[in-house]
């Protein structure tokens, strides 16, 4: 008799109901086991798990009634459709982020050269989206973390995002003296002492990947404050921010003297990217 008929097979692990896991994350969990998609445990719905990926299988299920991340877990996430390798020393990008992809995209010519910077580039989720629709463009990602620099270079290099070149500095530092056509930064934007900081997956990611002073502002400010510097005339500066600060970022966008500010809101509504055009004083929104 085999020892095999033991082992749990893909559909008796998602018939099962584990406390706080929703049915999803437990197809997402044993997809990452199993290194296959959906469409697999769809149609070998009698594969046997091995030892091995019961005992891995058992392990992401308990890390994840802790509360750990499906995204660390599995050590992916998809954004704007592509595949992103993430680890605990990365922010886990977001879907209304993509948001901040779209207003660059609609920014950059398709077919012409352009310079594009990313500021905080995290798992280099922004720039290889950018790079991969715009490969006219050249990209530069910064971040003053090693481990992100370390997962971005992976993941450009995973898609061949050679249009990319990941640099590490602080803000600006690692691009003194350049200019750039558009800069787009999903900045740390939480204020130091939010609740949410002890709530889901924000428990688990950097927190200098999310803090930012106590109004949540201060990396904000740090952008807007010297974007001018790198910016050429006519060149746009788009910023992701909380919930709660588009009209901060407005403020503080037409304070640095720039033009055309605007908000965008993302596909729950809320106003989740501002910008605004270096040396043009035109009001709009979208
Ligand atoms: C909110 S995460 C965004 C990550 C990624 N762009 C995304 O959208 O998924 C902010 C990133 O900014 C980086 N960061 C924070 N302070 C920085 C600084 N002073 N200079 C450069 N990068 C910084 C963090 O390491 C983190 O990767």
């Amino acid at each position: 008799m085999s020892l095999s008929i033991h082992r749990p097979t893909i559909a008796q692990v998602l018939h099962q109901s584990y406390s706080g896991v929703s049915a999803t994350d437990t197809r997402m969990l044993l997809q990452g086991v199993l290194d296959v998609g959906h469409a697999h445990l769809i149609t070998h719905p009698d594969q046997v798990l091995t030892p091995d990926q019961e005992q891995k299988f058992n392990s992401f299920i308990s890390r994840r009634i802790n509360g750990e991340p499906i995204a660390y877990l599995v050590g992916e996430r998809e954004f704007y459709s592509l595949r992103f390798e993430v680890t605990p020393a990365v922010l886990i990008p977001r879907l209304e982020t993509e948001l901040l992809v779209d207003q660059a995209l609609e920014r950059i010519p398709a077919r012409g050269p352009s310079k594009v910077l990313d500021l905080g580039t995290g798992s280099g989720a922004v720039a290889i989206a950018i790079a991969k629709h715009r490969p006219f463009a050249s990209i530069t990602a910064v971040d003053f973390s090693d481990g992100a620099l370390i997962i971005a270079r992976m993941n450009a290099k995973y898609h061949d995002a050679t249009n990319v070149c990941i640099v590490a500095g602080d803000w600006y530092t690692g691009v003194a003296g350049e200019e750039f056509d558009l800069i787009v930064s999903n900045p740390p934007y939480v204020a130091d002492g939010d609740p949410h900081l002890g709530q889901g997956d924000l428990r688990f990611e950097p927190r200098t990947a999310l803090v930012a002073g106590t109004d949540g502002l201060d990396c904000v400010r740090r952008i807007i404050d010297s974007a001018e510097d790198h910016l050429i005339r006519g060149g746009w500066l788009l910023l992701e921010h909380g919930y709660d600060q588009a009209e901060a970022c407005c403020q503080l966008l037409r304070g640095a003297g720039f033009g055309e500010v605007f908000s965008c809101s993302d596909l729950a509504g809320v106003m989740r990217v501002s910008g605004g055009k270096r040396g043009s004083f035109l009001a709009q929104s979208c």
